[in-house]
């Protein structure tokens, strides 16, 4: 069987910088029409400056995949000024403020501290209609760290009703009423979220190249999250949060969050729509739906997959030789392939 999708679009990624973006920009832009670029690097894209120098790097690190690949570039949120605001607005290939409560994930030292003190800066943005994307986990809570911030976009969607409000990459079932109570909420969610549970990081033995923040969840998560994809919930948005850590750092006593997805997601992402009868909704989950809540232009470029099988490399290692990351799925099979 072959199936024919617009080119999609990854509203979550992580690039990074160096050697690394040299390694995962091809396996994005290959694929992908464009993808919402992560501004926690160190020290962060927190200036038009810093982010039209990192967009150069990630055109030139993808290569001959640059002319059709779209990087929608974010900035790390602070108190920056409405003319600030109004530079970022008008700088080729921004796209949106993206929120980070100070300590929550990797890299998000900076970010904000106090909600009030950010209360300007969201209200300018609300006025030029820049998007808000916020990193949705308070800080020192593993399993309960969703919930605990579900209050923080309530207050958030009620106080600044014309500014559109992404959860990114929602994981709980808990999460999901708040897209139908508020019009301007709306959220990402990864493929790992849709795959896994916290049996498969931690049940039997420890696998951690699936620790990601926020981590898997029980399985009635995954499968509210489900129905609402499936169901095409047009609210909803694939967003990979693909992010990758050198493989010596995810196998050592302080392991950071990530999982390396952006190597497999469209044919795993086939084979799980696929599997659940649901591929209709593929065109809507990665792009279509986003396309809209944005008014991002639509795409006339189509990519095909077929259901031959592949297998998953063990791991993909950066031109220095040093550099290497375990993708997701790393020795399994998947049912589906790109065509090239
Ligand atoms: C991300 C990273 O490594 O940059 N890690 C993760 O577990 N998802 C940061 C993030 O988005 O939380
Ligand atoms: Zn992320």
């Amino acid at each position: 069987m072959r199936i024919e999708i617009n080119r999609p679009l990854d509203m979550h990624l992580h690039l990074r910088d160096g050697a690394m973006l040299k390694l995962a920009a091809p396996h994005s832009a290959k694929d992908f029409a464009g993808a919402v670029v992560m501004p926690n690097l160190v020290p962060p894209v927190n200036s038009a400056e810093a982010m039209s120098a990192y967009r150069s790097r990630i055109l030139d690190a993808a290569g001959t995949h640059a002319k059709n690949f779209a990087p929608l570039m974010t900035i790390f949120l602070q108190k920056q000024t409405p003319e600030e605001l109004l530079a970022f607005k008008n700088t080729p290939g921004f796209f949106a403020m993206k929120l980070y409560p100070a300590g929550a994930t990797t890299n998000s030292d900076g970010g904000v501290r106090d909600f009030g003190e950010a209360e300007p800066t969201l209200r300018a943005m609300e006025e030029l209609g820049i998007p808000l994307l916020v990193h949705g986990e308070s800080n020192g809570f593993v399993m309960d760290r969703e919930t605990e911030f579900l209050p923080v976009y309530r207050d958030l969607a009620v106080r600044f009703p014309e500014l559109k409000i992404c959860m990114e990459h929602i994981s709980t079932a808990a999460a999901l009423p708040l897209l139908d109570e508020f019009e301007n909420l709306f959220a990402t969610v990864t493929l790992h979220h849709l795959l896994f549970t916290l049996d498969d990081l931690a049940g039997g033995l420890l696998a951690p190249h699936l620790f990601c923040k926020p981590i898997v969840k029980r399985p009635e998560d995954r499968e509210a999250l489900r129905a609402a994809v499936f169901g095409g919930n047009d609210k909803i948005m694939f967003g990979s949060d693909s992010a990758p850590h050198p493989v010596s750092q995810k196998e050592s006593a302080a392991a950071p969050g990530g999982i390396y997805s952006a190597p497999v997601l469209l044919p795993a992402l086939t084979e799980l729509f696929a599997r659940n009868g649901a591929l209709e909704k593929l065109n809507g989950f990665l792009g279509g739906n986003a396309r809209k809540i944005y008014g991002l232009p639509e795409t006339t470029q189509k990519i095909a997959l077929e259901d031959t099988p592949q297998s998953v490399p063990a791991r993909y290692c950066a031109e220095d030789g040093e550099t290497c990351v375990v993708p997701m799925l790393a020795g399994k099979e998947i049912a589906w392939s790109v065509c090239e």
